[in-house]
């Protein structure tokens, strides 16, 4: 089987690009299964309900979310009853939403999707060590091939996080950074990884951010309101290859230019 991980779909550009690109993107990659992390989908925070939909409808088997995922408060009830989208399971209880997500690919295979927030410097209420075990275990109940998007801002974390999973899931892909990391790799125990994915969105930018903006903020210190870029539209992610018992047997970086 082959998945597709599209990294963080970033504004406008990022969103037109998933929808004007995604649908033969997967044919020409002969892609089995795709996940898509959403969390910058509505101007660089947050995602709508409409900007989910459309995400799912260019092609995303499942939408995954990180710590902008309540940016938007028409998201609360969306993610109440989706069972497509899903946000990071360590945000606290009691929240709409969760943070697995089980659905067919192309051939009919369960896929589960695993969505957690890293602890350093993202602050989630619960840690994902404490949530990681019994979330990957619910997820192997329900589905050979696993796939875990880890929202965090350490390489390190992110690192620590592929070793502590490797042999238990398909794949351990690191996102929320928004810079592609060279390190797409399968390890000893057949857990495909890479640090960061990537964005898919403008690369002429700071992060996804106009860079004029972005630096006036940096080296001002005042408030400056954020617009979404629009240049050098690229989308981003991963290709991970398993075998029927979900192992990996391949992983590899992807890098496509939109416009
Ligand atoms: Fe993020």
């Amino acid at each position: 089987m082959r998945i597709l991980f599209v990294a963080d779909v970033f504004g406008p550009a990022g969103s037109r690009a998933v929808q004007s690109r995604l649908p033969e993107l997967r044919d020409e990659l002969r892609v089995d299964f795709c996940v898509v992390n959403g969390e910058n989908a509505a101007d660089g925070r947050g995602i709508t309900p409409k900007l989910a939909d459309r995400l799912l409808a260019s092609g995303a088997d499942v939408v995954t979310l990180g710590n902008h995922t309540w940016a938007r408060t028409e998201i609360q009830d969306y993610l109440a009853t989706s069972e497509r989208v899903i946000r990071p399971a360590n945000l606290g209880s009691g929240l709409p939403g969760s943070g697995l997500a089980v659905a067919p690919a192309a051939d009919g295979t369960a896929v589960a999707v695993v969505n957690l927030l890293g602890r350093l410097f993202l602050d989630p209420a619960v840690t994902p060590f404490e949530l990681l075990d019994g979330l990957v275990e619910e997820a192997r109940r329900r589905a050979k091939v696993v796939v875990v998007d880890f929202h965090a801002e350490a390489t390190s974390e992110k690192i620590a996080v592929a070793r502590i999973l490797d042999g238990r899931v398909t794949a351990v892909l690191g996102t929320h950074t928004h810079v592609q990391t060279n390190d797409a790799r399968v390890l000893p125990g057949g857990t495909a990884a890479i640090t960061d994915a990537g964005m898919t969105g403008p690369h002429d930018s700071v992060i996804g951010v106009e860079a004029d903006l972005a630096i006036r903020r940096m080296v001002t210190g005042l408030p400056v309101r954020f617009s979404p870029a629009t240049g050098d539209v690229r989308i981003e992610g991963v290709v991970v290859d398993c075998d029927a018992d979900g192992r990996a047997t391949a992983c590899e970086a992807v890098r496509v230019s939109v416009d």
